[in-house]
């Protein structure tokens, strides 16, 4: 194989030059087009971000008002959608369906094949955006068996989709600001994260110029995957698990010997505190200064001091995730666990995008095709049924 490498999972491979975000894993640093996660967190919007991602600059103003008005525009779907979104299962997962119907999305849309021109990337972007939390919520209320909610563009970005998750009646739905604020935090946080498992889907996959629909989907097709996208409701499954504060050192030392692991601990980059997982601690208190607070928040706390302290976590520089303090947010936010990676895949969507574009536009880049290590059978003959031993 002379100079081909062989590295499983691409662990030790660039598979492109990006200039999107960034991450120092071991001073726990992440920043979008230069500017770090902690500022924008505070300081932005998630279509702010979404915008600075793709276009690689803050917008001023007026530009963030037509970006604003455009991504509105485009948040309703095809009224065949819907039929579409009836054939699936009642009990079909909302992860499932968001796959399948951001992948039919590229049936309606056949403009979408002109990758290579500028102006068609630009619609399907807004398209993407806007729709995404459409069908997000469509997946939700499909299969409680209640009715689609049309979105109301009166609403923030974030507003429109809890009203479209869950309002009940015909009157305006009026979302509490505070979840509201903090759910458009969330998506920030979530917006990009380089190379991962998803995003390489994403460029792999675009790398055959097919639709942004179609890759997309394969984006939300990886993050339907327990390591990528499950691990939040693995967190709350354990926190459910432990029961109370006074079971954590028993779970614990039944971590260190093997028995499971801490779920919302630990990162292939992060060998310290991830950044992210600062901010969303934060968020946690304001979430339930509003909801009333989750016992198993009281479980998180205790654990994280108690695993901070442990020499078996410190030693293998295993620090709180974006996983950590996230499910439990989104649990008391009234999100079914079914929901934690299509919330996910909503935030993601720009950062999946701004990395198609990027893809696309490379001059050095060409169909994905790795090569293999061959160790099957040598060369022999076929031989005819009736003659098999
Ligand atoms: N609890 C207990 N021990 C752990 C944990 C954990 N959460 N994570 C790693 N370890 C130990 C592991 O047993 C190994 O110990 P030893 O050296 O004695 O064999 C050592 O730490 C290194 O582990 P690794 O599996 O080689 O580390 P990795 O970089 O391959 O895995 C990880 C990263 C995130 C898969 C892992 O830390 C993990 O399973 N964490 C729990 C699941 C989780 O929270 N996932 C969310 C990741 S962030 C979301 C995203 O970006 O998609």
């Amino acid at each position: 194989f002379g100079l081909l490498g062989y590295d499983p999972a691409f662990l030790n491979t660039c598979s492109c030059k990006s200039q999107i975000t960034f991450i120092d894993g071991e001073k726990g640093i992440l920043r979008y087009r230069g500017y770090p996660i902690e500022q924008l967190a505070e300081k932005s919007s998630f279509l702010e971000t979404a915008y600075l991602l793709i276009k690689g600059e803050l917008p001023d103003k007026e530009r963030l008002a037509v970006w604003t008005y455009n991504i509105r525009h485009h948040t309703m779907t095809h009224a065949n959608l819907t039929k579409f979104m009836d054939g699936f299962r009642y009990d079909a997962h909302p992860m499932g369906i968001l796959v399948g119907t951001v992948g039919a999305l590229s049936t309606f849309y056949p403009d979408a094949k002109q990758v290579s021109e500028e102006e068609s990337r630009k619609l399907q972007v807004r398209r993407l955006i806007g729709k995404i939390p459409t069908l997000a919520a469509m997946s939700f209320r499909h299969s409680l068996g209640f009715p689609y909610v049309l979105p109301d563009n009166d609403l923030s970005y974030a507003g429109n989709f809890l009203s479209m998750m869950f309002r009940m009646t015909e009157q305006k739905y009026e979302p509490n600001p505070v979840l509201e604020k903090a759910l458009d935090v969330l998506f920030i946080l979530h917006a990009d994260h380089e190379q991962n498992c998803s995003t390489n889907a994403v460029r792999s996959v675009s790398s055959s110029m097919v639709d942004p629909y179609s890759a997309i989907a394969a984006g939300c097709a990886a993050l339907y995957g327990p390591l990528h996208g499950g691990a939040n409701e693995a967190v709350i499954r354990m926190l459910e698990g432990i029961g109370s504060v006074d079971n954590i050192p028993a779970f614990i030392k039944s971590v260190k010997s093997g028995e499971g692991r801490l779920m919302g601990f630990g990162h292939r980059v992060y060998k310290n505190y991830d950044p992210r997982a600062r901010i969303i601690k934060k968020i946690a208190f304001e979430v339930f200064e509003e909801t009333g607070r989750n016992p198993l928040l009281d479980i998180a706390i205790e654990l994280e001091r108690i695993a901070l302290e442990d020499d078996y976590f410190v030693g293998r520089k295993l620090y709180p995730n974006v996983d950590f303090y996230s499910g439990l947010i989104y649990q008391a936010m009234g999100f079914p666990t079914d929901m934690f990676p299509v919330l996910f895949a909503i935030g993601r969507t720009p950062g999946w995008l701004a990395q198609w574009i990027e893809h696309v536009k490379d001059p050095e880049q060409r169909i994905a095709r790795p090569r293999q290590i061959f160790l099957g059978a040598p060369s022999r003959d076929y031989v005819p049924l009736d003659e098999r031993p």
